[in-house]
C-alpha cells in the first residue's frame, strides 16, 4: 500500500515518518529561519524536491540522486521543456502608469494593461505613487519581525485561518507534498466585517504595514480602474464588484539556503484571488514565470512593483486575463523578502462571482461557471499550492 501524494508515492512507514517530521517542523514554531539558524548544513528531506520540480540550472547536476522511493513513472512530470529562447531577453513588461488620468496617456497605459494581462499576467509597474520610503519600510519592517527573537514571533504561529494575523511556514504544509523554504506572516486588512486593529499586528511591522496597506489599497483600485477599462467596461466595475475588498498581506522570508539545489521557496502555483501587488527587496531575486513553458526571471527593479492577475479575475473575466503560474526559487544567498497584497474580495462573506455578462457573447460563451466566495477559498486553503487550483473545478 502506498500514499500518493503528487507525483510523489510514499509507502505507509515512509508517509508516517514524513508526517512526523512535519508535525516536529511545525512544533518548533520557529520556521526555516529556526532551522538556518540552528546551524543546519543540510536540507531535511521534507523539503527535498525532485529534479523535474528544480530549476534547470540546478536540475542538470541532479538527474542520478533520485532521493524520493517508489516514483510514480506515469505520474511524473516533464521536466522544462527545452529552451527557446534565451530567457535572459525575454522580460516580463514594465508599465509606467504616471500620468494615467490624462485621457491620452490613460488609453495607452490601458492598451499595455490589456496586452500584458492577456498574454503574460504579470506586468511591472513604475511610477504608481508609493513613495519609496514606504516600500522600502515595509521590507524592513518585514525583516524585523521575522529576524526578532524567536519567542516574539512564536506568539503568532497558528494555522487557524480565522485569526487575521498569522505567522507560519508554508500554509500548505500538510496538504502538499513537499515543504517549501520560506517562512510567512500574514496579516488581514479592510476585511468589511472586521477593521484591522494596528494593536493585533506585530510591534515590528505595525507601522509600516498600517501605511503600506493603505497605499497598496489606493493602488489596487487604481489597477482594478485600468483593467476595467482593458477589458472594455466602465472604470468602476471591477471596484464594483468589490474585488478589492479584503485585501491580506503576506510578508515571506526566505533564508539562505545551505542546499538551493534540493529544494525551492514556493512551489509552482497561481494565486487564488482577484489581484496580487508584490514588492520584492531587489537585493536578491528568485521570483520566475512561466512564459512558452520557460521560466522566465521577475528581476527586482528599484521601486517597482509586481503585479499579476489571480484565478478569480481570470474567471470573472471569462478567461479573457491570464492567471499565470510562477515560482520562488532558493538562493543560497539571502534572505529574500517578499510582500505580496492579495485582493480577493469580501472572502468572508457568501457572494458570488461568475464571468460578467457583458463579455459573455455566442462566440465567447462562459468557459466557468459561478462560485460561492467562500466555497471557493476553502477549497483553495485545503490543498497543496501545487496540486490543482480551486478554478479548475469550475470550468464549464
Ligand atoms: C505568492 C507569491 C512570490 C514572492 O505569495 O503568491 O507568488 O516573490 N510570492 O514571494
Ligand atoms: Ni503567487
Amino acid at each position: 500500500m502506498a500514499a500518493r501524494s503528487g507525483t510523489y508515492v510514499f509507502s505507509v512507514d515512509q508517509e508516517s515518518e514524513r508526517i512526523k517530521m512535519l508535525k516536529s517542523f511545525d512544533e518548533t514554531k520557529a520556521g526555516v529561519k529556526g532551522l538556518v539558524d540552528s546551524g543546519i548544513v543540510k536540507v531535511p528531506k521534507i523539503f527535498v524536491r525532485q529534479f523535474e520540480e528544480l530549476p534547470q540550472e540546478y536540475s542538470h547536476y541532479r538527474t542520478d540522486q533520485i532521493h524520493v522511493p517508489a516514483v510514480d513513472l506515469d505520474q511524473v512530470q516533464k521536466p522544462d521543456k527545452p529552451r527557446l529562447m534565451d530567457p535572459d531577453q525575454i522580460k516580463v513588461p514594465v508599465i509606467d502608469i504616471s500620468d494615467v488620468h490624462k485621457p491620452d496617456r490613460r488609453k495607452q497605459v490601458v492598451e499595455d494593461v490589456k496586452i500584458a494581462s492577456e498574454t503574460w499576467g504579470f506586468f511591472q509597474v513604475v511610477n504608481h505613487g508609493i513613495p519609496l520610503c514606504v516600500l522600502d519600510g515595509m521590507i524592513d519592517g518585514i525583516r524585523e519581525f521575522h529576524e526578532q527573537g524567536v519567542e516574539e514571533k512564536r506568539k503568532y504561529y497558528t494555522r487557524d485561518n480565522t485569526k487575521s494575523v498569522r505567522f507560519y511556514s508554508s500554509h500548505d504544509l500538510f496538504t502538499s507534498r513537499i515543504a517549501s523554504w520560506r517562512d510567512s506572516l500574514s496579516m488581514s486588512f479592510s476585511d468589511p466585517d472586521r477593521p484591522t486593529d494596528p494593536q493585533e499586528l506585530p510591534a515590528a511591522c505595525r507601522d509600516s504595514a498600517m501605511e503600506y496597506s493603505k497605499h497598496v489599497e489606493t493602488l489596487g483600485n487604481t489597477l482594478l480602474g485600468l483593467l476595467s477599462e482593458a477589458l472594455g467596461l466602465e472604470t468602476d466595475r471591477l471596484k464594483s464588484m468589490e474585488c478589492s475588498k479584503g485585501h491580506r498581506l503576506h510578508g515571506h522570508y526566505y533564508p539562505a539556503c545551505p542546499e538551493p539545489d534540493q529544494t525551492i521557496g514556493t512551489a509552482k502555483h497561481s494565486d487564488a484571488g482577484f489581484l496580487t501587488i508584490l514588492l520584492q527587496n531587489h537585493i536578491v531575486s528568485g521570483l520566475q514565470v512561466m512564459c512558452d513553458s520557460q521560466w522566465i526571471d521577475i528581476q527586482p527593479v528599484p521601486s517597482c512593483l509586481v503585479v499579476n492577475i489571480g484565478d478569480l479575475l481570470q474567471l470573472v473575466s471569462n478567461g479573457r486575463f491570464k492567471s499565470n503560474k510562477h515560482r520562488v526559487i532558493s538562493n543560497g544567498i539571502g534572505p529574500r523578502i517578499s510582500v505580496a497584497c492579495f485582493f480577493s474580495g469580501p472572502v468572508n462573506g457568501a457572494k458570488i462571482y461568475g464571468p460578467m455578462d457583458d463579455l459573455i457573447t455566442e462566440e465567447n460563451p462562459p468557459i466557468y461557471t459561478q462560485i460561492v466566495l467562500t466555497d471557493y477559498f476553502v477549497k483553495a486553503l485545503n490543498t497543496g499550492l501545487e496540486d490543482y487550483r480551486a478554478l479548475d473545478y469550475y470550468t464549464v
